[in-house]
């Protein structure tokens, strides 16, 4: 029995070998240029599918789809109940469709069914939540000191067409998470998936003109990041940018938004300090911090990456977890008993393999793991071992650079050291992990870190309605809560002479 039958899941048809085109006002078309690229299975090196690369024009085309859908209709001009019928109706199709979305995920990208499949009630809850946000949009009444009579009050308006740009590393929940809040906002969209992993976008989007959404509301244009990612950054027609990945990208759409001076908000890379104290429950502090290293194979933003642990229990911790790590089944996702899948592409493999070679030569000692799997079975994807660095000190390379691996840094501290100074010692500020049963020590913690999330004995909890986003260069703007229909709102004030 192959795989998939294993999985009980039908292979979902985008993942059929065939072409799959562009979403451009409602209609699935054919990149101008006729160019495709080759879609891959990280754990097979299968093709999954080909699919139209979008360029520069293509990107012209969905904006200009976009913009008329937002200057002139029927979306502009739906009341938000109308809206919020339609949001509902595409968080019904995600329910309904999710074993199908979550497993054209694991195809595409490599994470493994039990995480795919796992994120139903976040893509559910997360579509329900802004959806229900449509109704929602309010202004203020001001109250004024101008002599006379004057009333002020806000007025909160979409901020336009957003440009949305997404990574691989879990692809349905970065569409909703950036397209959910543009459509609260009543916004129109213009998204480049991550070349690696394309498919589950193209799917969403028909599902919400399926859902009833205007032709032009939300367009799909797939395409390399240099290309069409670029080519949407610097758009003069384009009000917003959204966009989640590397550091290094997010500076470039920074300066490319330059042109129009158009508004961005951007979710970046992190090097996240997961702290173990001594007075923790260790065996819960064992896999929580295993798991918020290696979980999605490291590819995750918030990842623990550099673990501190008190040095009384350093040496029994650190067995604790590597017995998780050598514990962690890697395989390909399909099967539901795999707890780790690969790495998405041969770029990212010889990124964390490089990153292997140059713990060794700082200096650094391997605890588990620091090598390619390449059984018979894992040989065509890109596979590896979880992985511990023991001996690392704080300057080393692999102590301050965002691997996206499964790769942990661990160091131990002296009990009664201010570790607030060694944490926030990272140009990166998006997660911090902080495990202890002493109530004040855990909020002076939290208080002190320069980090736009702290997990308190857990880690990497998400929650529709809980903000997330990065101090320092992590980026800036929240996604998630409330806040986050602002980053897609303008204000404007209006004066009323009233005597
Ligand atoms: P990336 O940041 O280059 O790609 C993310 C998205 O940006 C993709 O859709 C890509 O096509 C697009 N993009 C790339 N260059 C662009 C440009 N000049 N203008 C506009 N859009 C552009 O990340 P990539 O290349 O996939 O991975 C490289 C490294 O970045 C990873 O090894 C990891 O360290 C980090 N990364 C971090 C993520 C995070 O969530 N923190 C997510 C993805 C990658
Ligand atoms: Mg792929």
């Amino acid at each position: 029995m192959s795989l998939q039958e294993l999985s009980s899941i039908p292979r979902p048809r985008f993942a059929d070998g065939q072409l799959r085109r562009l979403l451009i006002d409602g209609q699935l078309v054919d990149a101008t240029s006729g160019k495709t690229f080759e879609c891959l299975d990280p754990a097979t090196g299968e093709t999954l599918a080909l699919i139209a690369e979008g360029d520069a024009h293509d990107i012209d085309l969905a904006v200009a789809a976009a913009r008329r859908a937002f200057d002139h209709g029927p979306w502009a001009n739906m009341k938000p109940f109308d809206r919020q019928v339609i949001l509902s109706r595409f968080a019904d199709l995600v329910d309904e469709r999710h074993e199908e979305i979550a497993c054209l995920d694991t195809l595409d990208m490599g994470m493994p069914l039990v995480r795919t499949l796992g994120n139903r009630r976040r893509a559910v809850g997360m579509m329900r939540f802004y959806a229900g946000l449509t109704t929602a949009l309010r202004g203020d009444t001001i109250g004024n000191s101008i002599p006379g009579e004057y009333l002020t009050y806000s007025l909160k308006e979409p901020v336009g067409v957003v440009g949305a740009i997404i990574p691989w590393n879990n692809p349905h929940i970065a569409f909703i998470w950036k397209v959910g809040a543009a459509l609260a906002a009543g916004c129109t969209v213009v998204l480049k998936p991550a070349e690696e992993a394309s498919l589950s976008a193209l799917l969403l989007g028909e599902l919400l003109l399926e859902a009833g959404l205007p032709a032009g509301v939300v367009n799909v244009v797939p395409g390399r990041g240099e290309v069409a990612g670029a080519a949407l950054a610097a758009h003069r027609d384009v009000d917003k940018i959204a966009f989640t990945g590397s550091t290094a990208t997010g500076q470039e759409i920074l300066r490319a938004s330059a042109g129009n001076l158009k508004r961005v908000t951007l979710e970046l890379g992190g090097k996240s300090p997961n702290i173990v104290f001594a007075d923790a429950d260790l065996e819960r502090a064992a896999q929580g911090a295993a798991m918020a290293a290696f979980g999605n194979s490291g590819q995750v933003c918030s990842a623990g990456t550099r673990l501190f642990v008190e040095r009384p229990i350093f040496e029994e911790f650190m067995e604790r977890v590597a017995t998780v790590a050598e514990g962690l089944k890697v395989g390909n996702g399909l099967d539901r008993t795999t707890q780790l899948g690969p790495l998405v592409s041969a770029a990212q493999l010889d990124r964390v393999t490089g990153y292997f070679a140059i713990g060794r030569e700082e200096g650094a000692s391997v605890r588990s793991g620091g090598r390619r799997l390449d059984e018979p079975d894992l040989a065509n994807g890109y596979f590896v071992a979880p992985t511990i660095f023991t001996d690392v000190s704080d300057d080393m390379r692999i102590a301050r650079e965002e691997v996206f691996g499964p790769v942990v840094s661990a160091f131990a501290f002296e009990s009664g050291e201010d570790l607030v100074a060694r944490a926030n010692d990272t140009s990166f500020g998006l997660g911090a992990g902080v495990w202890t049963r002493d109530v004040s020590k855990a909020h002076r913690f939290a208080k002190s870190v320069r980090a736009g999330t702290v997990w308190v004995n857990c880690y990497n909890l998400m929650d529709p309605a809980v903000p997330f986003g990065g101090y320092k260069m992590s980026g800036y703007g929240r996604e998630g809560g409330v806040h986050q229909l602002d980053e897609f709102l303008n204000v404007k004030a209006v004066w009323l002479q009233t005597d």
